[in-house]
């Protein structure tokens, strides 16, 4: 299991996230939904330290991380253990699409360069572009860079994988073989948090729904519950305002 205990992150006098605790199954895939401008890119870069929030720790296995307080060792005993996939693929534009897949192999988990190629390579395969290899990201559609950030992340076997919006930054008939690949990771067993508004997706892979707001969690459940039974209204009022865009009151 891993345990996510009161996160709480504030920029300037604006309270985001406010003492979070979530405990994860190993193998579930974890959907965070809510409002824009509600933390939930925040709540995950704070689960990896790419934002220090004032209180809140993380135990994956035998690892516990203050992540208010954690040296450098246990920063990179964390990034070993998890891995995030950012909306706009965040490749280096310089290294191609091999490269990037290696980087953290040779950076981070320290490994020989023939072993990282390797293993990237194979990634690349997995994720059905290991014939781009060699090119660089500018090479690339939006779904292809996608893929690749899905392999580097995978490569480094996480514990635990963040994806914040993987697919909202791509053009729509691309977004279908993203999310593709994520289901084909949710099958390998790879435990996730993610953040996403294709809600039939969520619907599809997620295993548990948590609805974030004012700093909570303010709805937890498996998806059937939370979709078609949310206990709380604020929730209700968010999928019925999500329904009307797909489903317009207006024509012209
Ligand atoms: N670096 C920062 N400095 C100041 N305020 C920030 C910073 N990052 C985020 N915020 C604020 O924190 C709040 C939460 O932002 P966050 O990006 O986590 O929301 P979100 O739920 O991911 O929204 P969206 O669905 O639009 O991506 C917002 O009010 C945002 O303006
Ligand atoms: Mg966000």
């Amino acid at each position: 299991m891993i345990e996510v205990k009161n996160i709480s992150k504030k920029f300037n006098n604006n309270v985001v996230l406010n003492g979070i605790d979530l405990n994860i199954n190993k193998g579930d895939v974890v959907a965070i939904i809510g409002p824009s401008g509600t933390g939930k890119s925040t709540f995950l870069r704070c689960l990896n330290r790419l934002e220090k929030p004032e209180n809140g720790s993380i135990t994956i296995d035998d690892l516990n991380v203050d992540l208010a307080h954690s040296d450098k060792k246990s920063l990179v005993e964390l990034r070993k253990k998890t891995s995030m996939v950012f909306q706009g693929f965040n490749l280096f534009s310089k290294k191609t699409a091999l490269e990037n897949v290696m980087e953290g192999l040779i950076v981070v988990k320290k490994m020989d360069k023939k072993k990282a190629e390797e293993i990237a390579r194979e990634q690349l395969k997995n994720v059905g572009l290991l014939e781009w290899a060699n090119h660089y990201p500018a090479h690339l559609s939006g779904g292809q860079q996608q893929r690749v950030a899905i392999a580097r992340a995978l490569a480094m076997e996480p514990e635990l994988l963040l994806l914040d919006e993987p697919t909202s930054a791509l053009d729509p008939e691309l977004v279908g073989e993203v999310l593709d690949t994520i289901k084909k990771a949710a099958n390998e067993g790879y435990t996730m948090l993610l953040v996403s508004h294709e809600m039939n997706f969520v619907k599809n892979v997620a295993t548990r729904v948590i609805f974030l707001e004012n700093g909570k969690i303010i709805e937890d459940g498996p998806p059937k519950e939370v979709f078609n039974h949310p206990k709380s209204d604020r929730v209700r009022e968010f999928f019925a305002k999500i329904n009307r865009m797909v489903e317009p009151e207006y024509s012209i």
